[in-house]
């Protein structure tokens, strides 16, 4: 199994460019089964989670062609994916194929809303949390849709006619319901109206190629959306939008390790709160033509507090990273996590580097300390492992990274981005 080695010391300075976003490239996907048309999909990332998601796609029928495979070597990783789901020869994603990633789950709207039916396998817990899906089955009932649980299974059934439009509240933000019920309306009778909606650029980036294929959707990115119902969609081209949590996790590698950085391909606006509270560590940020500027010059690293929310607030997604950060800030800061409610496991293993880090609760205290030692650590989630990288290129000596699947899961080329910019990172096959 792969391992990642990295030998902490050396500044970054060069050019990264930003993937197309994971998160918008998922659901996007999963969206071309609302249509027998083809849907074209530019700038989708080369990861593990986007190659199991063309699986499952092909087990309910999608016929799927990849073109730029590479473009030019070390410009641009991107690749052009089209989708065509002429027929969909299953409404079942198996447990298998589920457990695997959790976001083919989504598959169940499109699925309920094309066919009129879908048997999806419960996804189980993931190492972050328990992750119900209650609000997923809420909200589809809430457009007609009969629903059971049966043998770890949902059965989902659209009455005779189709979904129909309906009104819904989300008690709790979810970003992954937001995108389900968000394309089951789409093909639903009449108009849906959906409160409390996430407002993640990614929820919008949807919207966006939704709307392209035909959708009647507005307001997607603020907490009301609403869905005009259609009778069919057609095929359309998207370019899926720069991945924040890779731009934020860039950007604090090099407030971490010092340095001159432009994140290239990405927009600033996609992440102002990680921003700001990288800027309020002693780096500077400005905007460039094509990106963002990341400047760490002799300033130390600033203590600072955060708390993640949803949109457009602090990204739980970053929490592990600014964790990482803070290890070497020179003071105290606390890190309160209110998204999941068992994001915390990279403290053991960077707490295997030197950090000083205590938990209560939701919060934990990071005691800054001037110098972190490399040492073998473990990957436990996608974004715990990054923080690692991020501790380890700061650390003197070697720092082992394993179980580097989690990271490939998530981070296109990371060691190649990160060696181009002066970085000691190399992958270690066994
Ligand atoms: C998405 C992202 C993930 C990110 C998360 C929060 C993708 C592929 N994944 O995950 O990287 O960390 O948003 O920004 O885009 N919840 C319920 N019931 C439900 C659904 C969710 O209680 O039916 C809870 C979850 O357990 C969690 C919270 O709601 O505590 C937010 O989860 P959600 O926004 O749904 O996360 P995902 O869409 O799974």
């Amino acid at each position: 199994m792969d391992r990642i080695r990295i030998v902490g010391g050396n500044q970054l300075h060069g050019v990264i460019p930003i993937s197309g976003a994971k998160n918008a490239a998922l659901p996007l996907m999963i969206a071309s089964l609302l249509t027998d048309d083809t849907l074209t999909l530019e700038n989708v990332p080369h990861l593990a989670d986007v190659e199991q998601l063309i699986r499952i796609l092909g087990n309910h029928g999608a016929d799927i062609s990849v073109n730029g495979r590479r473009e030019r070597q070390g410009e641009s990783y991107a690749r052009t994916i089209h989708f065509t789901s002429r027929n969909i020869v299953s409404t079942t994603a198996p447990y298998e194929l589920v457990s695997k990633m959790r976001a083919s789950f989504w598959v169940i709207g499109p699925l309920l809303a094309r066919e009129g039916k879908a048997r999806v396998s419960l996804p189980g817990g993931c190492a972050i949390g328990t992750r119900p899906v209650d609000l997923f089955i809420e909200g589809l009932a809430a457009l007609g849709a009969n629903i059971e649980i049966d043998g770890g299974y949902i059965d989902a059934t659209a009455p005779e006619g189709g979904l129909t439009g309906g009104r819904y509240v989300f008690p709790k933000v979810s970003v992954g319901a937001t995108h389900v019920l968000m394309m089951a309306a789409t093909l639903a009778n009449g108009t849906t109206v959906i409160g409390n909606a996430a407002r993640e650029p990614e929820v919008a980036d949807l919207a966006k190629c939704l709307n392209a294929m035909g959708a009647k959707i507005t307001g997607a990115g603020t907490g009301t959306i609403t869905i005009e119902g259609v009778r069919s969609l057609s095929g359309a081209r998207h370019r899926v939008l720069p991945d924040r949590i890779e731009t934020g996790t860039y950007a604090m590698a090099v407030a971490m390790t010092g340095g001159d950085v432009i994140l290239e391909d990405t927009d600033s606006s996609l992440l102002e709160t990680a921003l700001e509270a990288i800027r309020r560590t002693g780096a500077e940020i400005s905007e460039t033509n094509s990106g963002i500027r990341v400047v760490r010059n002799r300033a130390g690293i600033r203590p600072v507090d955060i708390v993640t929310d949803p949109f457009p607030g602090f990204p739980t997604d970053l929490q592990a990273q600014f964790m990482g950060l803070m290890t070497k800030s020179s003071g105290v800061s606390h890190i309160t996590e209110t998204i999941f409610e068992n994001r915390f496991m990279h403290v053991q293993e960077l707490a295997r580097l030197g950090a000083k880090i205590s938990l209560s609760g939701q919060t934990a205290k990071i005691e800054g300390v001037s110098r972190l030692k490399g040492a073998p650590v473990m990957a436990t989630d996608l974004r715990a492992s990054v923080s690692l990288v991020i501790a380890g290129l700061a650390a003197e000596g070697e720092t082992m990274v394993s179980r580097v699947y989690h990271l490939d899961r998530g981070f296109e080329r990371l060691e190649e981005k990160l060696t181009r910019c002066g970085a000691h990172v190399e992958r270690v096959s066994d």
